[in-house]
């Protein structure tokens, strides 16, 4: 297993340009297997995740192959296979974005039904909730979900709480369903967006993504199409941080950043300067010790429940004491203790944090926990005084392309190392 040594106190500068968003090219993949077809997929961010991703498409009987650094071809014409097995779903929980392209494509699915993670039991009973609803007989059978699409028909979908995978689920059945659905709590999300904007170019008829409410009207066939990726938002937010954490001036490149408004409006009421363009940020601290903020965690547009360990990394510095609730998850704070470990003064009362701000932070060994606890912790030491070691980085590697390298590039002091002490 690898770390990450880095030695805190230099100031982000420079330029950097965003991937492609993880969470949208995840259920864009998924659905290739809606229409039996060749895509050419761009702007794909080569992470753990995507690669898993791919496997499951190979598994299901497709292939997947990189045709240059970011477009990958996607050949769904043979996937016959509807069992996305155990091994696949339990290193990575979007697996199941599979059970709403399959019941689509081939009008079954057998999926392993995907266990909690560390950040909450994450359980998928609206997804079946919504596939029940649109005629699907579901069963649960020895750690599988077996769902059969005898007859997909449109109907009325009622969320109870907001999900993004549900909404993408359902979104990918619907489409070829008879008739038309209704998907009322429907996620907002750039990424359903994304989603609901390919199937509409395979010839979905699709209208209110963006909004709570999503209408479509099924339609006999889908044709395969060419898409690009948009841009990651967790990406560039945490980018902002960094300079934040830093106090450094960067320019972003290659974002979007009408998505990460509620992460740069924060920011600014935390000090920080910022001008966007049509696709850059340009962010700096001017060398200021941050303000403190309070943060709530609600779906989209609300500030993203994916940048709450950001934020709370730049609040342990900042001038003041601020409050960090988090709404969406059951259990992510544990990006909390190893903060501690590096002096943060943090009291976690329910899912609330509250962030009494210290001069400076001392560098340690940590260990991250899940994907966005590792890019606080990151975070943390580009500022700490000394040396600080991440350790399990194998987290970060499933949602960030290259941050070391990109880190570097913009000044920080961050290296790669094998972890002696975790074997191999
Ligand atoms: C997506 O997960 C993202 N992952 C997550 O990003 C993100 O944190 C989350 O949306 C919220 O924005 C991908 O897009 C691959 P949800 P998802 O269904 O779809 C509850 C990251 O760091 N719920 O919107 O799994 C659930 O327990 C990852 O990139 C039910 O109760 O999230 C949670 O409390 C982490 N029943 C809340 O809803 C269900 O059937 C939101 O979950 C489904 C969800």
């Amino acid at each position: 297993m690898d770390k990450f040594v880095i030695e805190g106190g230099e100031r982000l500068k420079g330029t950097v340009r965003i991937s492609g968003s993880k969470n949208a090219a995840l259920p864009l993949l998924a659905a290739t297997i809606l229409h039996k077809g060749v895509y050419n997929i761009g702007n794909v961010p080569r992470l753990r995740d995507v690669t898993t991703m791919a496997r499951l498409i190979g598994v299901l009987g497709g292939s997947v192959e990189w045709v240059n650094d970011q477009t990958l071809r996607v050949d769904s014409r043979n996937v016959e296979n509807y069992i996305a097995p155990y091994e696949l779903v339990k290193e990575m929980r979007a697996s199941v974005l599979v059970l709403g392209s399959l019941v689509g494509g081939l009008r079954k699915a057998t999926v392993s039904y995907p266990g909690g993670c560390a950040i909450g039991e994450r359980p998928i009973n609206l997804h079946l909730k919504g596939l029940s609803a649109l005629g699907c007989e579901v069963k649960i059978r020895e750690g599988y979900v077996d769902v059969v699409a005898k007859n997909l028909r449109g109907s009325k979908v009622y969320f109870d709480t907001t999900t993004v995978g549900g909404t993408e689920n359902i979104l990918m059945a619907a489409v070829v369903a008879k008739g038309e659905t209704t998907i009322y709590n429907a996620a907002r999300e750039p990424e359903v967006v994304d989603l609901a904007c390919m199937l509409k170019r395979m010839g979905a008829k699709i209208e209110g993504e963006g909004t709570g409410v999503i209408r479509i009207k099924g339609v006999d066939s889908l044709t395969p199409c060419d898409y690009e990726v948009i841009p990651d938002r967790i990406e560039t937010g945490t980018f902002l941080v960094a300079c934040g954490i830093t106090r450094g001036n960067i320019t972003i490149e290659g974002c979007i950043p009408s998505h990460v408004k509620a992460v740069t409006d924060k920011l600014k009421e935390a000090g920080m300067d910022i001008v966007e363009d049509q696709n850059t940020i340009k962010a700096s601290m001017f060398n200021k010790r941050p303000i403190s903020v309070d943060v709530k965690t609600i779906p989209y547009p609300g500030f993203p429940t994916d940048m709450q360990a950001q934020i709370m990394a730049l609040m342990t510095i900042a001038k003041g004491v601020s409050a960090t609730t988090e709404t969406i998850f059951e259990n992510r704070m544990m990006h909390v203790a190893e903060l501690r470990r590096m002096g943060a003064d943090i009291k976690v009362i329910g899912n609330t944090a509250i962030v009494k701000g210290v001069k400076v932070l001392s560098g340690a060994k940590v260990m991250a926990s899940d994907l966005r606890a590792s890019a606080s912790l990151i975070i943390a030491g580009l500022a700490a005084y000394g040396i600080t070691e991440v350790s399990r980085i194998y987290h970060v590697d499933r949602g960030y392309e290259s941050i070391e390298k990109k880190l570097r590039e913009l000044g920080a002091k961050i290296v790669r190392r094998k972890d002696e002490n975790m074997g191999s």
